[in-house]
């Protein structure tokens, strides 16, 4: 019978017996899914285990400071390297959300192998691939599985990818690495985890990307998902969101008129990210919702909800 405490402790012990004392890199992108293989590894081959986890400066707001402090917590032997800069770079000027995609995992490519040549020695790359990763073609689950593809036909493989690969969660589904997670202990919170694309924020900014309005939609997309965790309703949501639209549009305060930027709300329910319906939030977290990011958020005058299923909308809007 499969049981979270049977499989954490038949996968440590075979990833001992095929690790023995070889070192392992792994990406950890603050989903749920690269946290919980760290785990696994983590309790398999202890500091043999090397974590990277790069800040693209397209996360979540205090995301990176916060998850890396967790991940240290845990034990993890994780490195964090801020490359912010270098992503914003790549992406001045962008519009294209393939062009978008493809510039975020050049640079990724770059950062990793770049860190993953300062590991001596180091044998394997670790990956959070789950099932459904395998079937699907594209990710649902993070990761820059999609980007490193269209890598490959332009230049040759980066050293990180001729390693050998080790995936101890690639039978698994997303509730039962859940369950595995939560068999050893790990945080419920981190465990709860929205999925959250891997070239973040950039595909939830319509057309180009500037630092200004990163931190636009850090602090929105903050001030929803926090109303969301303190009315409840975070759990019950499969995945949300914001999105910075590409138009202005005018409104006033006190006497002034202003012509300022519109934000779309997005909450969807599903089970793989392959359908999806919008989410019914109450009228008045809505409305409680609107007015704080309103207030609080300077440059945006707009509020939108997105009542949009999949099919034929997609969950994001790039
Ligand atoms: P769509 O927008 O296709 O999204 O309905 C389905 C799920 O996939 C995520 N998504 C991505 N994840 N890289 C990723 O790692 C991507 O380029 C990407 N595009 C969409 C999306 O957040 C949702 O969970």
């Amino acid at each position: 019978d499969w049981t979270p405490k049977s499989f954490v402790e038949e996968s440590v012990a075979e990833l001992k017996e095929k690790l023995g004392n070889d070192r392992v890199v792994l990406g950890l992108s603050g989903g749920v899914d690269s946290s919980v293989a760290a785990m696994l590894l983590h309790k398999a081959i202890g500091e043999n285990l090397y974590c990277i986890f790069v800040n693209n400066g397209l996360l979540r707001k205090n995301e990176f400071s916060e998850v890396l402090e967790q991940y240290k917590g845990m034990g993890l032997n994780v490195k964090g390297v801020d490359a912010s800069a270098r992503f914003l770079d790549a992406l001045a000027g962008l519009s294209d959300p393939e062009e978008k995609r493809k510039a975020i995992g050049g640079i990724f490519i770059e950062v990793f192998d770049d860190e993953a040549h300062e590991i001596s020695d180091v044998k394997w790359l670790a990956q959070g691939t789950i099932y459904p990763d395998i079937i699907e073609s594209v990710s649902a689950t993070g990761g820059p599985s999609v980007t490193i593809k269209s890598h490959h036909n332009v230049g040759g493989l980066p050293d990180f990818m001729k390693l050998k690969i080790v995936e101890p969660l690639k039978a698994l589904f997303k509730d039962e690495v859940r369950r595995v997670g939560a068999s050893m202990d790990m945080d419920k919170e981190l465990l709860g985890r929205h999925p959250f694309p891997g070239p973040g924020l950039a595909i939830r900014i319509l057309g180009d990307i500037t630092a200004e309005k990163v931190r636009i939609l850090q602090e929105v997309d903050a001030v929803f998902i926090g109303n969301l965790r303190k009315w409840n309703l975070y759990d019950s949501v499969w995945q949300a969101g914001a999105i910075l639209l590409p138009v202005n549009s005018v409104g006033v305060m006190g006497d002034e008129r202003t012509y300022e930027k519109c934000v779309a709300l997005r909450a969807v329910e599903s089970t793989d990210g392959m359908t999806a319906d919008w989410v019914n939030l109450p009228y008045e977290f809505l409305q409680k919702t609107s007015n704080e990011i309103i207030n609080k958020v300077k440059g945006v005058n707009r509020v939108v909800y997105d009542i949009s299923s999949k099919p034929p909308a997609t969950i994001e809007w790039e």
